[in-house]
């Protein structure tokens, strides 16, 4: 029995590149296919030379052509595309147009959702703004530092994955960019062009400004670049559809809820604290701040609130009931209390989330509680001016 090009081929086109998460065929990625006898020659044409997930997706196409009827030997031949096929791919990661191809672009915005646009020079929307965005934004903010935001958002989006939905984070901490570090992630954004498409780590998305700056840059003017860095990272990075975008906001009451509240207006924020009376009233200003740019505040998380010795006592260390008093000020559930747990803090310095860790554990049990919570409580209602009746 021998095989022809076009059944290799049609094989090759349909598998999912990891990196993309999109049909090889689509993607523009299938090179060369040639048969001679039973000996099967296929190319895959990456976007780049140092394209991540190479291995993994050499592996996908292995798996794919080597078992076929009539194939006795198999090689993939890894090139790099050229500039008109990467010129396309970029185009079709944004949604945009793409000459001869069935892609459409997306329907615009009509000017109706009050902020969501950018005013980006080259009129490229904020794709997470369009009505028919699936993505529900999850802002994760706390009044002061050090309490446990990013390891709240790191193990939440886990927790969410796990579940089974997309899930990317956007670290937008100016102070101290971790959440890389404590995700696991060991590549660099691939860039194509001036297209960013976040590296994967634990099943999670993820980009930071830690990727783009030094980490000697000062804060001072790490604000103002953020802002920027925020519109480029919502319209010039690839992030698919995600069903949840996590941001890990910076303590406080600043800038970067101020850009949020202009570029990402359905954002839902989550505010963390711990269980002492002094971090609830800060934490308590940073919802307030949200809720002045009229962004909803959804829930309260309380962090560190007990540690469990090996009988089984509860120690409450920071004190009890931050978390219960700062949810019944603002009106919204009290949805998680995270447990101090030393694994959690050994996963976050190790980049093996606590959840991914120890899955079985207390800590992660919270987590896809709180997961669960934030699921069935559903996105929240945008207040839309031009929708209400007068
Ligand atoms: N529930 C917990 N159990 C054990 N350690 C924890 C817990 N929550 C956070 N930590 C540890 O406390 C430290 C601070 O947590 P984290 O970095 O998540 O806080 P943050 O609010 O994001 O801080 P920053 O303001 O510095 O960004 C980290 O070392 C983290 O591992
Ligand atoms: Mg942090």
């Amino acid at each position: 029995m021998t095989i022809d090009e076009s059944q290799v081929t049609a094989a090759v086109a349909a598998v999912i590149d990891p990196e993309l998460r999109r049909p090889l065929a689509e993607l523009g990625m299938v090179g060369r296919v040639q048969v001679r006898r039973r000996k099967v020659t296929v190319e895959v044409a990456l976007p780049v030379a140092d394209y991540p997930q190479v291995d993994e997706l050499v592996g996908r196409i292995r798996h794919a052509v080597g078992p076929l009827p009539g194939v006795d030997q198999l090689t993939v031949d890894r090139v790099v595309m050229d500039e008109e096929p990467r010129a396309r791919l970029r185009m079709l990661l944004r949604g945009e147009p793409v000459d001869g191809g069935t892609q459409h672009a997306p329907d615009g915005d009509h000017g109706h959702s009050h902020g969501g646009q950018l005013g980006h020079e080259e009129g490229r929307p904020n794709r997470f703004m369009l009505p028919r965005s699936k993505t529900r934004i999850i802002g994760i903010s706390s009044g002061k530092g050090g309490v446990g935001k990013s390891s709240v958002t790191v193990n939440l989006a886990v927790a969410l994955a796990r579940m089974g939905f997309d899930v990317g984070v956007l670290d937008a901490d100016v102070y101290g960019f971790s959440v890389p570090k404590m995700l696991g992630i060991t590549s660099d954004p691939l860039i194509i062009g001036d297209l960013v498409v976040p590296p994967t780590a634990n099943g999670v998305r993820c980009l930071s400004m830690g990727f783009f700056v030094a980490d000697d840059t000062p804060v001072i003017w790490r604000g103002p670049m953020l802002h920027k860095a925020l519109e480029q990272f919502l319209v010039d990075a690839y992030w698919g559809e995600p069903d949840f975008l996590l941001i890990d906001m910076p303590p406080g009451t600043g800038d970067v809820t101020l850009s949020l509240g202009q570029y990402l207006p359905k954002t839902e924020v989550f505010v963390v604290t711990t269980p002492q009376p002094a971090a609830q009233r800060v934490a308590q200003r940073s919802a307030y701040a949200a809720r002045k740019l009229k962004l909803a505040v959804r829930g309260v998380i309380e962090n560190m609130s007990w540690f469990t010795g090996d009988d089984g006592t509860r120690y409450e260390l920071f004190g009890a009931g931050g978390g219960s008093h700062l949810a019944s000020e603002l009106g919204v559930p009290l949805l998680a209390q995270v447990p101090l747990v030393p694994a959690l803090r050994q996963g976050g310095d190790e980049g093996i989330p606590v959840t991914v860790a120890d899955p079985e554990g207390e800590a992660a049990a919270v987590f896809s509680g709180l997961a669960t919570s934030i699921v069935e409580m559903g996105p929240a209602r945008v207040y839309r001016k031009e929708l209400s009746v007068s």
